[in-house]
């Protein structure tokens, strides 16, 4: 099947004439060819999206929310469809495909109804006869920029509050997921988004991130993906309005009093399922000494019932990698934990050749500073770190360089509100995994994770669009304000 990228409102090929494939990491066949855009399509794309700029911006953002109602309602329609895809593309296991298209049905519900919002604030000025608010107005054109871990709902995040705060925009989805970000852009069109309000190019980040970063018609960037690639387009897009999110080295906390059956659910969920392809995958488990032994053949127990394979059958638990670098990666960490003295109690080699497959890794024994412990890996690898006390885990929680969620098993009130504020990250669960969020609060993280912006939610507003401040001085003649005056 040949793919389109969509510019101006037309399904084009790319000038370069060249295509790439997408596959399915469950099975390594091909679901479609897609456009290799260029310098040149980008350019194309972001003239189109400047044209469309006045009107989309100067359409009433009430009359733009029924156009996001529409796009949820096609969603809903469409959930199966792309709920299929999205597996067949990404490799998540069906239940959690579902979940993908949900998370952009929530969003869009809740965007939509942003449109009868998007507040300002009214506040009292300090002389008579003089008014004081604040607005929210477009960006202007913006590049965002999505992964392939969450192939439908990361491109709603951006696009849809892009869109109800009147941005136009282009949009570049991961290289491993086009067909996922075809279709949604499908259902955008369907919904009579207008010609040149979203464009779409695809192709290699390479070849077509720089473009979009260079131009000095792109107001603002969107961004979620890794940390390297983060501080990259940081150094390259100077001062311009920038939203990053950029990973996580999440930690579940076990206390002592912790019930351990729930913890041991929310560790396996959260570790393995989306295959650890998740921002907010459960990475690390910090647990107290005492209840360390007991929890390992908990979780060792569960892992051997796992079924592995691929996402469409609905019995599998765990289906594969999105493709074969990152299984070399999780292979390389296996190695490095080995090398650094962790003790590996599950896992730790491939799974069936038929696709991408890894078999979910326990690593226990692990000192914080070790590599497994520091770094993202993104793939089916939990390491477990020992502690004596509530401290000591929230110490060995904050010792990362990222900061995207975190969570606390216990029954114990003090610890659980010691978490909440001792912990260094932008959510936290007390009694749930670190995945999860939910579409109308923000989310995002600190240190390493990303520059303080937030998606999803209304400081998702925020990131789309500016804020206005305007004085409305009716009394006729010229007022100083206090600081003028002598
Ligand atoms: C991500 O992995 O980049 O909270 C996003 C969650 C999902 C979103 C994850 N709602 O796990």
């Amino acid at each position: 099947m040949e793919n389109r990228m969509y510019i101006n409102g037309e399904w084009v090929e790319s000038v370069s004439g060249a295509t790439f494939k997408s596959l399915n990491p469950a099975t390594k066949e091909s679901v479609g060819n897609f456009q290799k855009g260029t310098k040149e399509d980008v350019k194309a794309a972001i003239d189109a999206a400047e044209d469309a700029l006045d009107a989309w911006s100067s359409m009433p953002a009430p009359a733009r929310g029924e156009i996001l109602f529409k796009a949820a309602e096609i969603l809903k329609k469409r959930k199966e469809e792309l709920s299929q895809l999205v597996t067949t593309e990404m490799g998540k296991v069906i239940a959690e495909g579902r979940g993908d298209v949900q998370e952009a049905i929530d969003t869009a519900e809740y965007f939509a109804a942003e449109g009868r919002r998007l507040f300002g604030h009214t506040t009292p000025s300090e002389l008579p006869d003089k008014f004081a608010m604040t607005i929210r107005v477009p960006v202007g054109v913006m590049g965002l920029i999505t992964p392939w871990n969450f192939p439908i709902a990361i491109p709603s995040w951006k696009i849809l509050p892009a869109l109800i705060c009147g941005n136009t925009m282009v949009f570049k989805p991961a290289s491993d997921t086009p067909l996922c970000a075809t279709k949604f852009v499908e259902v955008l069109e369907q919904a009579g988004v207008p010609n040149g309000v979203v464009n779409m190019v695809t192709g290699a980040g390479a070849e077509i991130g720089d473009p979009i970063l260079e131009s000095k018609k792109i107001r603002g960037i969107s961004f979620t993906g890794s940390k390297e690639v983060g501080e990259m387009i940081t150094k390259k897009i100077g001062i311009r309005k920038l939203g990053l999110e950029l990973g996580g080295k999440n930690a579940i906390i076990v206390m002592d009093d912790a019930n351990l059956d729930l913890a041991l659910e929310g560790i396996i969920f959260g570790g393995y399922g989306t295959t650890g392809q998740r921002c907010t995958a459960s990475s690390r488990v910090i647990v107290h000494e005492s209840v360390k032994d007991k929890l390992e053949k908990m979780l060792v127990d569960k892992i051997k019932t796992l079924k592995i394979g691929d996402g469409l059958d609905p019995k599998t638990d765990v289906g594969p990698l999105i493709n074969e670098k990152s299984v070399e990666k999780v292979e390389k960490y296996v190695g490095i934990a080995k090398d650094e003295g962790a003790k590996l109690i599950a896992g730790g080699e491939r799974g069936p050749d038929t696709g991408f497959f890894y078999m979910p890794t326990l690593f226990t024994d692990c000192k914080s500073e070790m590599r497994n412990c520091q770094e993202e890996i993104f793939g089916p690898f939990v390491s477990i770190i020992p502690v004596k006390d509530v401290n000591d885990a929230i110490d060995v929680c904050n010792d990362t360089a990222y900061g995207l969620s975190s969570a606390m098993y216990t029954e114990d009130m003090q610890n659980a509100f010691k978490a909440i504020h001792g912990i260094e990250t932008g959510i936290t669960y007390i009694n749930a995994s670190t995945i999860g969020a939910e579409a109308h609060l923000p989310f995002g993280g600190v240190k390493g994770t990303g520059n303080g912006t937030r998606e999803a939610g209304i400081e998702g507003i925020h990131e789309f669009s500016e804020t206005k401040t305007v004085y409305f001085d009716y009394s006729g003649k010229l007022q100083k304000a206090q600081i003028d005056m002598d």
